[in-house]
C-alpha cells in the first residue's frame, strides 16, 4: 500500500531561459524529467554529486523555489509556496540568536497553532526539546550552545510543528563524527516512533544506509536524472554500531559507491536500455546461490 505525501511529477530546473538578455540565449538544464513519490512514514535519502540539483529540489519541495516545468503535489494538491505542513532542517540551523532554546522552538509552535494558549505552546516546545535530549538547556541562547546542540534545537523546532514532511539538507555534515552518530540515532528513533515522513540529502553513504528506507541516486548534472531507487535491504531494527556485521551492508555500500564513482557520470552518454524517467529502475539486492548479494532491477 502506498500513500504518497509528496509526488514529484516531471519537474525540471533551467536557468537563463532562451531569449533572456542576461543569458545570451543559452539555457542550462540543472535537472529534468524527475518523477518521485515519497510515501507516508518513509525515510528517503538522496545521494548525488555536488551540483546535480539536490538542494534545488529540496527548496522546491519546501516551496522556496519553483520548478521550470512540472509540478509537485502534497497530499494530492499542487504545492503553492512554503507552508507549516513541511519543516526544513538546514545545515546551518538558522536559530534566532536573541531567543532562548525554548523561545526558538516555542516561536515555531506558536506560528503553527496561532490560537493555542501560552501554556500549551510551551508544553509542546518542552516535549520536542526533551525528545532531542536538551531538557535542562531550555533557557540557554544559541551562542551558549555547541554545534551539535544547535542542530538539536533545529531538529526540535522542526518536529515540534508536527510536519507532514521533514526536509533535511545535509543536516549533520558540519558536526564531529561522534555527535553526528548520536544525532543520526536520535533522528532515526524519533522519526520511526512518530511515523515521520522524511526527505533527506546526504553526501555520506553510511548515513544513507543507516537512515533510509529507500535511497534515490541522482546522476551528475547538468541535465541530472534519477538513475535508480535502491531499496535498503537491512533489517528495520538495525543499529548504527552493528551495521558492519551485516553482510548486506557491504553489498549495498559497494553498489552505492560504484554508482558515485562510475555510473553517475556514465549515465548521460549511455542511459540503461529502456530507461523511463517516470519509473526509474527499483534496485533490490538479492541473495544469490553463492550467498552474495547482487543487484536486481
Ligand atoms: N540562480 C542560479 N543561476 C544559475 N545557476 C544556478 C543558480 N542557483 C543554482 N544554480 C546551479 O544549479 C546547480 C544545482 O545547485 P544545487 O545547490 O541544487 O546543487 P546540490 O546538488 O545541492 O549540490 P551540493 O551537493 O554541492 O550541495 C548548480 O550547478 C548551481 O550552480
Ligand atoms: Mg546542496
Amino acid at each position: 500500500m502506498t500513500d504518497p505525501v509528496i509526488s514529484i511529477e516531471g519537474i525540471a530546473k533551467r536557468y537563463g531561459a532562451k531569449g533572456h538578455p542576461a543569458s545570451g540565449g543559452a539555457s542550462t538544464t540543472i535537472f529534468e524529467n524527475l518523477w518521485l513519490k515519497v510515501n507516508r512514514g518513509e525515510f528517503v535519502c538522496v545521494i548525488g554529486h555536488s551540483g546535480c540539483g539536490k538542494t534545488t529540489i529540496l527548496n522546491i519541495l519546501a516551496g522556496l523555489d519553483r520548478p521550470s516545468e512540472g509540478v509537485v503535489l502534497v497530499e494530492g494538491r499542487e504545492l503553492a509556496g512554503p507552508g507549516l505542513d513541511r519543516a526544513v532542517i538546514f545545515q546551518g540551523h538558522a536559530l534566532l540568536p536573541w531567543r532562548t532554546v525554548l523561545g526558538n522552538v516555542a516561536y515555531a509552535v506558536s506560528s503553527r497553532w496561532r490560537r493555542a494558549p501560552k501554556a500549551e505552546v510551551e508544553e509542546r516546545a518542552r516535549r520536542a526539546i526533551a525528545a532531542v535530549g536538551l531538557a535542562g538547556a531550555e533557557h540557554k541562547r544559541p551562542a551558549e550552545l555547541s554545534g551539535g546542540m544547535k542542530q538539536r534545537v533545529g531538529i526540535a523546532r522542526a518536529l515540534a510543528i508536527e510536519p507532514k514532511m521533514l526536509l533535511m539538507d545535509e543536516p549533520f555534515s558540519a558536526l564531529d563524527a561522534l555527535t553526528r552518530g548520536t544525532l543520526q540515532e536520535e533522528a532515526r528513533r524519533i522519526c520511526r516512533d512518530t511515523g515521520q515522513t522524511v526527505y533527506m540529502i546526504t553526501h555520506d553513504v553510511d548515513e544513507a544506509i543507516y537512515l533510509a528506507d529507500r535511497i534515490v541516486l541522482m546522476t551528475n548534472g547538468p541535465g541530472a536524472r534519477i538513475a535508480e531507487i535502491v531499496i535498503n535491504p537491512l533489517a528495520a531494527d538495525r543499529s548504527r554500531s552493528g551495521l558492519h556485521h551485516d553482510p548486506a551492508y557491504y553489498s549495498l555500500r559497494n553498489h552505492l559507491m560504484d554508482f558515485l564513482v562510475a555510473r553517475s557520470s556514465a549515465f548521460r552518454e549511455a542511459p540503461p536500455d529502456g530507461y523511463d524517467p517516470r519509473h526509474p529502475p527499483i534496485v533490490t539486492l538479492h541473495h544469490s546461490q553463492s550467498g552474495a548479494l547482487r543487484a536486481m532491477t
